[in-house]
């Protein structure tokens, strides 16, 4: 993630600061039931759902590093994240709604630092709590996306250098083989790694913002002091260059501890991928995609499916990214408002990899749900026409079901298809939810 704090930050920004059924209680390994199939027999159906993520709606999440680096001071979080969405406790109703949209699959991820809160130490309960969630989306007719890393890591492992650390790789691999083997029977898709090309992107083109930079080494070290240590190192922090390698170690390793246990399930990892489109005969576009996807593409074709995360299109000129368009609407995250751009990186992403694409997060901030509203059909019809050209697209997530905790820039931004109220965590379904059901009901009837 990589959080970014500026005046008029982009939503790339925001994270890159820079240099950043009820469950079953039985542990029995019941053979899960498929996922709900709203159209005919015939292939696997498309997957029409809703994301979230651990840290962003859980609450509390305090072994992380990432609650930590909200706590101390100076930090870039613009709020603490606190009890979030209370999801941790009120799942069961997250899926629900879920689930009474018609929807028909769900992507979460399970939190490292609950699972393993001290180096060595594994909280069966915290398994048993992410084995019932992908249990009740099995009953629930969903298929559950889990995602192992969504930015966060346990604050014991990034006290000791994160990824980094020569043992990262293989400490990774452990946690990913622990939350298989107690959970995986039920899972639909593994997303090892969300978005690890995150900073890569936010900072190609860019000269960082010294204060920002700056403020980012002061919180670090005051958590690697808070920490009783002299490093602090997270996902997308640090030099994002030198993070690639033993990211993807970690996903190769990881991905083959998975498969060690379940050889069928798909595993692959997520991109955060504009639609990149060259302005002018100089464009920097090919410097770009070397630097910020080439790595992560060359990986992903040894993979089952890549995650694509679209928010909107970046213009690309000869002195690298341009600004948004003079006159164009933009989204609280200060993108251009421009739906049709999961279009343009699906079929890149696809062309590139050979691999099925699924779209693991595509949305935008807004109080204004009517823009939502219109946002939705523009972006699944660009789905859906790549799909019908022949691009193996397996499915569309929306980013996010919740309004949540969104990072550096807390809970100003407004992603959801429900609302959440801050004091007592009701959830109010916004109309676009029922816009989204709608695409997808008519989609999985075909
Ligand atoms: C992506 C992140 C997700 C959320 C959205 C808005 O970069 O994966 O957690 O912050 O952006």
């Amino acid at each position: 993630m990589s959080l970014k704090p500026s005046p008029s930050p982009s939503r790339r920004s925001i994270l890159t600061a820079g240099t950043l059924a009820a469950a079953l209680a039985t542990q029995s390994h019941a053979a899960p039931a498929p996922p709900r199939r709203v159209g005919g027999e015939g292939a696997a159906p498309f997957l029409w759902g809703a994301a979230i993520a651990g840290h962003q709606v859980e609450g509390n999440n305090v072994a992380s590093d990432i609650w930590l680096l909200e706590q101390v001071r100076p930090t870039l979080f613009r709020e603490p994240s606190g009890d979030a969405c209370d999801s941790f406790e009120r799942w069961r109703e997250d899926l629900q709604i879920v689930r009474s949209l018609d929807l028909n699959a769900y992507r979460f991820s399970v939190e490292w630092s609950r699972i393993e809160p001290a180096e060595g130490q594994v909280s069966r309960a915290a398994l048993d709590h992410y084995r019932r969630i992908v249990l009740a989306c099995r009953e629930a007719g969903l298929a559950p996306v889990v995602t192992l890393s969504h930015f966060t890591s346990p604050r014991w492992f990034a006290a000791k250098g994160g990824w980094f650390h020569p043992d990262a790789p293989a400490t990774f691999a452990r946690h990913a083989e622990r939350v298989i083997r107690h959970l995986g029977e039920g899972v639909s898709h593994v997303v090892t790694f969300n978005e690890p090309n995150l900073q890569l992107l936010g900072e190609w083109g860019r000269t960082p913002d010294p204060v920002v930079r700056q403020t980012m080494a002061d919180m670090l070290a005051a958590a690697a002091r808070a920490s009783g240590s002299d490093r602090f190192s997270l996902m997308n922090t640090g030099d994002a260059a030198a993070m690639v390698a033993p990211v993807l170690e970690a996903h190769r390793l990881a991905r083959q501890a998975i498969k060690g246990i379940r050889p069928d399930l798909p595993v692959g990892m997520t991109i955060a991928l504009p639609d990149d489109q060259a302005v002018g005969p100089d464009s920097r576009l090919e410097d770009k995609r070397a630097t910020v996807y080439a790595p992560f593409f060359a990986q992903a074709r040894h993979d089952d499916f890549l995650g694509v995360q679209t928010y909107s299109r970046s213009l690309i000129g000869s002195d690298g990214p341009l600004p948004v368009p003079e006159g164009a609407d933009r989204t609280q995250m200060g993108d251009e408002l421009y739906p049709q751009a999961i279009g343009g990186s699906i079929r890149y992403a696809h062309a590139q990899t050979g691999r099925p694409i699924l779209v693991t997060e595509n949305g935008l901030a807004t109080e204004d749900d009517a823009l939502r509203a219109r946002f939705i059909p523009a972006a699944t019809a660009a789905v859906i026409a790549a799909r019908d050209e022949g691009v193996p697209v397996i499915g569309y997530l929306h980013w996010s079901l919740l309004d949540n905790f969104e990072w550096f820039a807390g809970y100003g931004p407004k992603f959801g298809l429900v609302s959440v109220d801050r004091t007592t965590f009701e959830r109010t379904v916004k109309p676009s939810a029922r816009v989204l059901a709608g695409i997808a009901r008519r989609d999985l009837s075909r």
